[in-house]
């Protein structure tokens, strides 16, 4: 499906340290911002779990470890990275341009488990 995307100016790249993640709401939705130093990633900011807030998390490699309880999740699919756990969270298109982190919140993407499980 083509569509436009519905792009939000978050903040300057530089608020968001390499190797950390910041949370920003937008309309309804609470986003979790994520630098990987090469490029930004966006994800909910609620841990399926138990709403742990992932912004909160340590970032290795491409993924995130829950603050709470340690469930980790690929920062790119958003699936949970134990083949064990179910849970994914949702990932947003994220974008930099001229310096400024664009996100659509509107086209979050959620895997399937038949996804996850491939
Ligand atoms: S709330 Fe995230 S692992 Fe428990």
């Amino acid at each position: 499906m083509n569509r436009e995307h519905n792009w939000t100016k978050i903040t300057a790249v530089a608020n968001i340290p390499p190797q950390e993640g910041r949370s920003v709401t937008v309309g309804e939705v609470e986003l979790a911002i994520f630098n990987l130093h090469d490029r930004f990633v966006t994800i909910e900011n609620r841990c399926p779990h138990k709403g742990g807030p992932l912004c909160d998390g340590i970032v290795s490699g491409t993924s995130v470890v829950c603050p709470l309880h340690g469930w980790r999740f690929d920062l790119d699919s958003g699936a949970a990275v134990r083949a064990s756990l179910p849970a994914c969270v949702t990932v947003f298109p994220t974008r930099v341009e001229e310096g400024i982190i664009l996100v659509d919140p509107s086209a979050g993407r959620r895997i399937t488990s038949e996804e996850a499980a491939a």
